[in-house]
């Protein structure tokens, strides 16, 4: 039995704030259960609901020195669906409405969590073939591996595999602030190691020490070994190509079905949505106060309301667009200028622009369920979930072709008789605007052919079967190095 530990800062359904949670909690449920003892680490934070916290059992603790003190790291358990879940508990770190917020802060945070969730390990008894780490809250633990933890016989065969969700956030701060947090000597502060222009960077330490780098799809992949998406890693991406490889990430095909789905007016599948999924769509126009009228072109954004998401192209043209025969849907929250960039054309267009600046796991599934089309038109995106789940629910995604967008949306082509979307390369407010009204015509004019678009987007299969396969043989060829 191969045993692996995933070390992440969120995961669902306890903690969730964006897609690395869902990958985080829903990949380890997918792996052959007969070979392999998949678990999950993240830290107790106080905002976790009660409905999940009042189910965790104590399974015992213990002090740690840190920064001069002696801390407390509490260890909770709860088996969820079948997969064992810690949570590392501190009352002193893991306070607050939200996981994250001030860098600063969050940066000492995760390095305490990175240094407890090893140090919890013989605690617990379970000792991980692969640690399998998630982003920069958990890249010191590659390091910690090759380091100080590496004298223990515990430790001293465990492998690192660190999967890069978005290299945009990666831990930095001046290096005397980092080599703090770390603890670790000087030897590790070159550029090289962990420091990069200059600074202290605990993603690049994860990057240059663990055993195998995974990204979330293969575009991203080799987008990264280029300035544009490198965020100042490209050369380090392009160093360690050998090790690095995509991975797209899947979704939960139980959560997120449209036959089961609790959450909707009205089920369907992939046979029938030509009569029931309309339904959806008057409910959602009841409820949020639009026009009542399913024949429009309805357009769905779920979202983090960040650069990232291409959100500027939408404000550059959303007056024009709003002339066309459509309802835009928006359920995000984020930065303040977004939100309140929604919240002024709902305000200006009250029939067609719905602005819901808020989070609801329901409402974004009533989204994927209710609309004709789903918006996601990113600069960057190293997968991307929300375009799967509108796959699934037979809602066409129009999306620019970055990362896995691009490796998951396949564009339409008329002639062919191929596609399940519509896409656009180039970062341009109108070649977005194009893409739109080309799939607005589509719809419009080219019922059968829409349809089509909907059958052919409903039968690609974005569970997690094909990508848990291959984590399976990277942890595989891991173990046997
Ligand atoms: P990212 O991780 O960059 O935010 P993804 O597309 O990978 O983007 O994942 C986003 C996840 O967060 C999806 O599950 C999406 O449905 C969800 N999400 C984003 N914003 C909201 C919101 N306001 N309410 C509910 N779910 C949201
Ligand atoms: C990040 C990325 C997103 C990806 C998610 C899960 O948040 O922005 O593209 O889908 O992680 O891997």
């Amino acid at each position: 039995m191969e045993k692996i530990l995933f070390v992440a800062s969120e995961a669902v359904p306890f903690i969730k704030t964006g897609g690395l949670a869902d990958v985080v909690g829903s990949l380890p449920k997918c792996f052959d259960k007969e070979y392999f003892d998949v678990r999950i680490l993240i830290p107790k934070y106080l905002c976790i609901k009660e409905e999940w916290s009042n189910q965790m059992t104590y399974v015992d603790h213990f002090y740690m020195d840190y920064l001069g003190k002696s801390r407390y790291v509490g260890i909770l358990q709860y088996v969820y669906e079948g997969i064992t879940c810690y949570f590392i508990d501190n009352e002193e770190y893991f306070t607050g409405a939200k996981p994250y917020g001030d860098w600063y802060k969050d940066l000492e945070k995760f390095c305490f969590f990175s240094r407890a969730a090893l140090s919890a390990l013989p605690v617990i008894g379970f000792q991980p073939d692969v640690v399998h780490c998630h982003d920069w809250q958990s890249a010191l633990i590659p390091v910690l591996l090759k380091d100080r933890f590496h004298d223990g016989e515990f430790f001293r065969n465990m492998k690192s595999v660190i999967t890069i969700h978005n290299l945009k956030f990666q831990g930095v701060w001046d290096v005397k602030t980092i080599q703090k947090f770390t603890c670790l000597p000087d030897y590790y502060f070159t550029p090289d190691k962990l420091e990069a222009y200059k600074d202290g960077n605990l993603l690049k330490g994860g990057i240059v020490f663990a055993d195998a780098i995974t990204t979330v799809s293969d575009t991203y992949a080799e987008e990264i070994k280029m300035p544009f998406y490198g965020e100042g890693l490209d050369g380090l991406m392009r160093a360690r190509a050998d090790s690095l490889r995509g991975i797209v990430n899947g979704i939960d095909y139980e959560e997120f079905d449209p036959e089961t789905d609790t959450y909707i007016e009205q089920a369907y599948n992939s046979k029938n949505f030509r009569k029931e999924k309309i339904r959806n769509k008057r409910a959602l126009q009841k409820e949020l106060g639009l026009n009542q009228d399913e024949k429009k072109f309805m357009i769905g954004i779920v979202s983090r309301l960040t650069d990232q998401k291409g959100l500027d192209l939408i404000q550059f043209v959303i007056d024009e667009l709003c002339q066309d025969d459509i309802q835009l849907v928006v359920l995000g929250t984020g930065e303040e200028r977004y939100e309140n960039m929604f919240r002024h054309y709902a305000w200006k267009y009250p029939d067609k622009v719905s602005a819901n600046i808020y989070y609801s796991e329901a409402m974004s599934h009533k989204i994927y369920a209710s609309c004709d089309a789903f918006l996601m038109p990113s600069l960057f995106e190293p997968c991307g979930l929300s375009q799967l789940m509108s796959l699934r629910y037979g809602t066409v995604p129009i999306v620019r072709e970055t990362g896995g967008l691009k490796d998951t949306v396949e564009p339409y082509n008329e002639f062919e008789n191929k596609g399940t979307g519509f896409s656009f390369s180039n970062y341009n407010a109108h070649e977005m605007l194009s893409s739109v009204r080309y799939a607005e015509g589509i719809y419009y004019d080219k019922k059968r052919e829409w349809n089509k678009i909907i059958d052919r987007a409903m039968a690609k299969d974005y569970s997690w079967k094909t990508s848990a396969m291959k984590y399976q043989e990277l942890y595989d060829w891991l173990i046997g190095c």
